[in-house]
């Protein structure tokens, strides 16, 4: 292990640790590797003084060698109502699990009353800060809030008392389609508190992707907010909510939080939130459920067109996110903490909003663009609030290195003690720069991989333990993850293979909602293992580098988005007879996307067209899809059985041999 090389030495770094440095690889192919060696970094005697843990190695071993008794260790430190009869159990076909079998629980006990009742009442749970200027005209400054752990208590009682009035009841699913302020986390723990199950649809989905999902959910009760900000511009949330919710007949009533008072509540269907709230007893006893009851469900893309709910539920998932989240980003009481991930996705709903309060920490929540009004925004608010744990994605610091230096500079980042990334792998590039501009080259970055599925942290350095950069490193205790080859058999070091995990963890996805299939495949794909759908290699010393999706899903700014998704949107189109999409390595989003269209008879290619077929894509999924390029094309190569073969079409695309090609069509 080499000491802390210079930014300078490291340029033995991987050329290959973007998502897609390899084209798209299916099972029947050889997966090799082009990774090299690389220099770790090794943290400072600071760093590794403050780190929970101390022998990284041990607590492995010790963690391997009775994964239940390491994981009840660890449920040990949070309140139960009632204890579990067993840590764990585990049925293999089909593939059932759960965790702290007859335990009587509920996550906002964890993430509130028990602070409130031990010293922590008067500490701030929430720091809020909004977009520059939102919200006030003329106004330049950003509105800030601030809501201690005893005020969000009362106001998730409140809003928990309001959804009970509307004739919400344990197992009931209420969506969530809102911008990012505190009245989020509050209604997602409002529904934890009474055992219903929330659907946060990220804000950035059109009203027709909201729609299906609140379909799917069957849900009672929508809850949004009317407007967000985001560059300057109002978002128009509850837009999108009128005509989603039009003719769905579940949908009972819509709670909306006003931000801005002139916001009309057009229908009988609508409720004021905060004139709800208010009127509600501050207090409401939290169910006693079992440690097995659904939390929520959370829409990810698969790779068919529909998007599936993946269920969380209260007792393993707390006990997942909250030892991760200590132990990865070494949190203490004092920290402030910001994780820039919206709560509409996974990451918001373990490292935002159920991982980091359940430990009692100072959340940070920044509404806005990472560079409105200018490119400093983020450093601002890091200096601002001196901000201790600051998580992040690779796409956001590739963004924000395009801007120069010069912005990081202008502002004070010494409170910063732990970095993180996530979403998919962070290329070396943009690792030094956060490194050496961020970190000053003494802050840990640790590298997160995990997935919606998996609710919690898999793989990661520790702060303590040397990181290499573009690796995520080992997987952490309690967790037995490996590559693989087809068959389930261990890969070579160096050679290439699919990320697998071998053994149940606390906050794994229970099933798919109404599609107990699809989470069937993700343990049959590989025999008796998980198998993540990334591919991956591992070295020598047992860092595993990810190298991308193994199947039709892109990682686009660090989100996936199935190819299905996109090309259903297309050929929804009254031009388009068919439609192939593909991820392109992008320098910035990590993945571009690409369509391939073949137009309907009568229909010509041109300017007008294109932006027209854009406009389809953002009309149905959101803007976070839409395709950088669109290729217009006579013919799209098949499989025999008429299968789009899209590793061809990206192939060609990179200007690299196609590999297996014997099921293409003459
Ligand atoms: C997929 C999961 C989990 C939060 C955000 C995305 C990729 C995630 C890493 C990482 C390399 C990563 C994988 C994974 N990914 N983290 N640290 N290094 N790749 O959640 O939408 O469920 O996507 O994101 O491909 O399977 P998600």
């Amino acid at each position: 292990m080499s000491e802390t090389p210079s930014s300078g030495e490291v340029n033995n770094a991987t050329q290959n640790a973007g998502p897609t440095g390899t084209s798209a690889t299916s099972s029947d192919e050889q997966l090799s590797s082009l990774q090299k060696q690389e220099e770790s970094y090794v943290p400072s005697a600071e760093v590794k003084a403050r780190a929970h843990v101390a022998d990284f190695d041990a607590l492995y071993e010790k963690s391997i060698a009775d994964p239940q008794a390491f994981w009840a260790e660890q449920a040990q430190g949070l309140e139960w109502f009632s204890p579990w009869h067993e840590v764990m159990q585990w049925q293999a076909a089909p593939p059932q699990v759960k965790w702290f079998l007859n335990a009587q629980f509920n996550i906002t006990v964890n993430a509130l009353d028990r602070h409130v009742k031990h010293g922590r009442r008067n500490k701030v749970a929430l720091l809020w800060v909004g977009e520059p200027g939102g919200g006030q005209d003329g106004a330049t400054t950003a509105p800030e809030r601030a809501l201690t752990y005893g005020q969000l208590l009362r106001r998730v009682n409140q809003c928990a008392n309001v959804l009970k009035g509307l004739g919400v009841q344990q197992g009931d699913r209420v969506t969530l389609y809102m911008g990012l302020t505190p009245e989020l986390p509050i209604a997602m723990l409002a529904c934890a508190r009474i055992g219903a199950i929330h659907s946060v649809v990220y804000g950035g989905f059109s009203a027709p992707a909201l729609r299906s999902r609140i379909e799917d959910s069957q849900s009672k009760v929508v809850i949004c907010t009317d407007i967000g900000y985001r560059r300057g511009k109002r978002i128009n949330l509850k837009g999108a909510v009128d005509e989603a919710v039009e003719g769905l007949e579940s949908v009972e009533k819509v709670l909306v939080y006003r931000r801005d008072p002139a916001t009309t509540l057009n229908s009988d269907l609508e409720i004021d939130f905060e004139t709800a709230l208010d009127a509600e007893s501050a207090e409401c006893e939290p169910a006693r459920l079992d440690s097995e009851t659904p939390l929520f469900f959370l829409y990810t893309s698969g790779t068919t067109g529909k998007p599936k709910g993946v269920v969380h539920v209260h007792g393993g998932y707390a006990v997942g996110t909250s030892y991760t989240h200590k132990i990865c980003f070494d949190y203490h009481e004092d920290d402030i903490y910001w994780c820039t991930a919206d709560p509409g996705w996974i990451t918001g709903h373990s490292y935002v909003v159920y991982g980091p309060l359940i430990n009692g920490a100072t959340v940070l929540l920044a509404e806005g663009a990472l560079d409105f009004p200018d490119a400093g925004r983020w450093w601002s608010v890091i200096e601002k609030y001196g901000v201790n744990i600051f998580y992040s994605t690779p796409t956001a610091i590739r963004a924000l290195m395009r801007f120069g230096e010069e912005y990081p500079a202008k502002y004070d980042l010494s409170s910063l003690k732990v970095m993180g990334t996530v979403g998919e792998p962070i290329n070396p590039e943009a690792w030094l720069w956060y490194h050496k501009n961020i970190g000053h080259e003494k802050t840990p970055i640790v590298d997160t991989w995990w997935q919606t599925e998996t609710g919690q942290f898999m793989i990661a350095t520790v702060p303590s333990y040397p990181t290499k950069p573009g690796s995520p490193g080992k997987p952490l205790p309690g967790i037995e993850a490996d590559v693989a080859d087809k068959e389930g058999h261990p890969v070579e070091p160096g050679k290439g293979g699919f990320l697998v995990i071998k053994k149940p963890w606390p906050a794994m996805m229970r099933t798919i909602y109404k599609d107990p299939e699809r989470y069937e495949k993700y343990w049959n794909t590989i025999p008796g293992l998980y198998s993540a759908g990334d591919v991956a290699t591992k070295d020598e010393e047992g860092y595993i580098r990810v190298m991308g999706r193994a199947d039709d899903v892109m990682n686009v700014s660090g989100y996936r988005i199935g190819t299905a998704e996109v090309e259903s949107a297309l050929v929804s189109h009254a031009a388009v007879a068919e439609a192939a999409v593909i991820g392109k390595p992008d320098p910035v989003k990590g993945e571009n996307i690409k369509a391939f269209v073949i137009l309907r008879q009568g229909n010509e290619p041109s300017e007008q067209l294109m932006t027209s077929l854009k406009q389809q894509v953002r009309e149905e999924l959101g803007p976070i899809a839409i395709p950088g390029e669109i290729e217009f094309v006579g013919s799209l190569p098949k499989t025999r059985s008429g299968k789009i073969m899209r590793r061809v079409l990206k192939a060609k695309e990179l200007g690299v041999e196609p590999g297996d090609i014997s099921t293409l069509e003459d």
